[in-house]
């Protein structure tokens, strides 16, 4: 059950698009001559972005995804990160980018990247659309940053509260009415 709340719009589905844009362009330029870019989304949050990222990509790329245990339905994150589902392929020798919907505490990122980078990629850099400074528990940076935002929930564009609000197409911060 959740506490009935308001969701308050903190970045328009037009910035959005202009920042995936000129992101996927810096992609573009970090992974210049790559084969083919192995793009691995975390689920569930970031699979709205990852799906306009690689529509903005114009490299050869190859779709994977990894599901890592966090949040649960809740608010807070559980801190001991747990991985529910693999990549399907091998990653030795790919060029490889991580895709994240938020970086928080950074437990689910740092962990993710160390499980991945343990199978040697040639070239390893993670994404995040939004960053919450504030709230890091690890020393952690993604390596391309979509927003850093303050320390508030937020809900939409791929992003949950208790699995509601992703199919928002803004980003939301979650005010509580009670
Ligand atoms: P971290 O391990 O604390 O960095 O948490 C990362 C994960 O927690 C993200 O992939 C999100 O699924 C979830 N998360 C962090 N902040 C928020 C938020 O404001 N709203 C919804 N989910 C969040």
């Amino acid at each position: 059950m959740t506490q009935p709340y308001v969701i308050d719009q903190m970045i328009s589905a037009k910035s959005i698009a202009a920042r995936v844009e000129a992101l996927a362009d810096e992609i573009e330029t970090t992974f210049a001559g790559t084969e083919k870019l192995l793009v691995v989304g975390l689920l569930r949050g970031s699979f709205v972005f990852i799906a306009d990222l690689v529509r903005e990509l114009d490299l050869p790329v190859e779709v994977d995804f990894i599901e890592a245990s966090s949040y649960g339905d809740g608010m807070e994150t559980s801190r001991e990160v747990r991985i529910l589902k693999d990549l399907r392929g091998t990653v030795e020798g790919r060029d490889v980018l991580i895709v994240e919907d938020i970086v928080d505490t950074g437990h689910t990122l740092a962990r993710v990247s160390e499980f991945v980078a343990a199978r040697k990629p040639a070239r390893l850099k993670t994404i995040a659309l939004l960053d919450k400074p504030a709230r890091r528990e690890v020393d952690f940076k993604a390596d391309m940053i979509g927003f850093e935002i303050p320390d508030a929930f937020v809900v939409g564009y791929g992003i949950d509260y208790a699995q509601r609000n992703r199919n928002l197409p803004y980003i939301g911060c979650v005010r509580f009415t009670s």
